[in-house]
């Protein structure tokens, strides 16, 4: 045990990690309800952690004087993770992967550390013993002689662990296992999550060994523990995957060292991940025949980009008042856009009922997906079906314009990426946009008659 100096306890929010001197209802900070817990926080002066410190080696330097040669990157043989990093993993990087449980994070982990044959992998693992993580390595299928596992939660015994052993990666699973002497708090609890993540930190930037941790998310998909810990790490990565489907995506919601922009698809099958390279497979293998009412819309959320499927249904009013409603839509928007489509566009839907639905009930606020509902809108009120291959993105204006959308590259990439052929994008978009690096067809257009010429023709 570390000589006790001077102990203490304090309240943590667990929701955002901030600190309080006594018990509160609601967080100062993120404004929810009943998140403090007091936990006992033991302070000792802080000790050396790997033992490479010994005097002050960093001087500051004049911003002329640093070298700025691109850091060399470690390829960690997953072309889908490698993308994601931006282009692979940064020497001295703390990389948080976080997903739901039995998403395969794990799986993840491990297959990447069999993977890396030149390189010595620690394997530190809280949640399952060396045997349990054995006959995953079986059905992964591969075998690596540098690939080390320990089953550990004790941060001043993985140190030492890794003294011995010097590996050029390390894994934990997960952090929220991990406990340090130096903090009486349970683990998993703010104050050990922080403390355990800032030693892990000090150790990668004093060594240069990427350190890779696993997370536990929330119920409500945000990353178990203080926000905090996601300003520590230079890398957030969240796992997802869709309940009835075995594919996974990867994504970075931060990265020091990269876009966000990027995203990493696996299939899980029998013997582990397998890399999605192309994937539009993904699109074909759901593939039914297009059905009219449903439009695709490249959409950004935040900072991801994705592509959602709108879905309309337009009848005859039973009742002399049509009815509208929404699913995951502004329906005051909705009344707006049906406005538009009967004043400049002449399409009489007054009185038709009208219901709208985006998929899988998410809330989109993004103004770009305006152009995917009036087209499945007027696709279930002509009853023509659109390909399935085509998607839109573009703002309606009063008028009926299509107004220019933000980070249209993104979308027109992200649309691509996902095996699309077609997109329709506003034609205030074009300026500065090099169409001829994308290889999806662009159809630019600037009122919302031009795309059904195009479309229904
Ligand atoms: P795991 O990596 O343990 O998830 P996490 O660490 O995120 O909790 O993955 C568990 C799931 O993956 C489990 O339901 C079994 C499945 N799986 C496969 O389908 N194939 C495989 O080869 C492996 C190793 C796991
Ligand atoms: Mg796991």
């Amino acid at each position: 045990m570390v000589a006790k100096a001077k102990s203490k306890s304090a309240w943590f929010c667990q929701n955002c990690g901030v600190e309080s001197a006594k018990w509160v209802g609601k967080c100062p900070s993120c404004n929810e309800w009943n998140t403090f817990v007091e936990e006992i926080i033991t302070k000792t002066k802080s000790t050396n952690i790997v033992g490479t410190n010994e005097g002050v080696k960093n001087k500051p330097l004049k911003i002329s004087d640093i070298s700025s040669s691109e850091e060399k990157r470690f390829n960690t043989q997953d072309m889908e993770l490698n993308r994601v990093l931006g282009g692979g993993l940064v020497p001295g990087s703390l990389i948080l992967i976080g997903g739901e449980p039995g998403i395969g994070k794990s799986t993840l982990a491990l297959q990447i550390a069999l993977h890396l044959k030149n390189f010595t992998t620690l394997y530190v693992s809280g949640e399952e013993s060396a045997q349990q993580i054995k006959l995953r390595g079986n059905r992964i299928n591969s075998d690596n002689e540098k690939c080390l596992i320990v089953s550990e939660t004790l941060m001043e015994n993985i140190f030492s662990h890794i003294k011995n052993t010097k590996p050029n990666i390390v894994v934990i699973d997960s952090i929220q296992t991990l406990a340090t002497e130096k903090i009486e708090a349970a683990p998993g609890s703010v104050s050990q999550i922080r403390e355990c993540t800032s030693q892990l930190l000090q150790f990668a930037k004093q060594s240069a060994v990427p350190v890779l941790l696993i997370g536990h998310i929330t119920k409500d998909g945000n990353l178990a523990g203080p926000k905090i810990l996601e300003h520590m790490v230079d890398t957030v990565l969240q796992f997802e995957g869709d309940q009835n489907h075995m594919y996974r995506i990867l994504r970075s919601t931060k990265n020091r060292f990269g876009s966000t922009s990027e995203m990493g698809i696996y299939e899980m099958q029998h013997t582990g991940l397998r890399e999605v390279s192309n994937p539009s497979e993904l699109l074909l293998s759901q593939e039914d025949e297009s059905l009219s009412g449903t439009a695709i819309s490249a959409s950004i959320e935040g900072m991801r980009p994705f592509l959602i499927e709108i879905q309309a249904l337009v009848s005859s009013a039973a009742y002399g008042t049509p009815q509208r409603s929404s699913t995951g839509f502004d329906l005051r928007r909705l009344n707006m856009l049906l406005a538009v489509l009967e004043k400049r566009a002449g399409f009489r839907i007054s009185t038709k009922d009208v219901f709208l639905n985006i998929a899988g009930g998410i809330k989109v606020n993004d103004p770009a997906i305006d152009l995917a509902v009036i087209i499945a809108i007027l696709s279930s009120s002509t009853d023509i079906s659109i390909p399935k291959e085509v998607c839109f993105a573009g703002e309606i204006g009063l008028s009926g314009e299509i107004r220019s959308v933000n980070r249209i590259d993104q979308r027109i990439s992200e649309a691509e990426k996902l095996g699309f052929k077609q997109i329709f994008i506003p034609k205030y978009n074009s300026k500065g946009l090099d169409i001829s690096k994308f290889n999806i067809k662009i159809h630019l257009v600037s009122k919302v008659g031009q795309v059904f010429q195009t479309l229904f023709r």
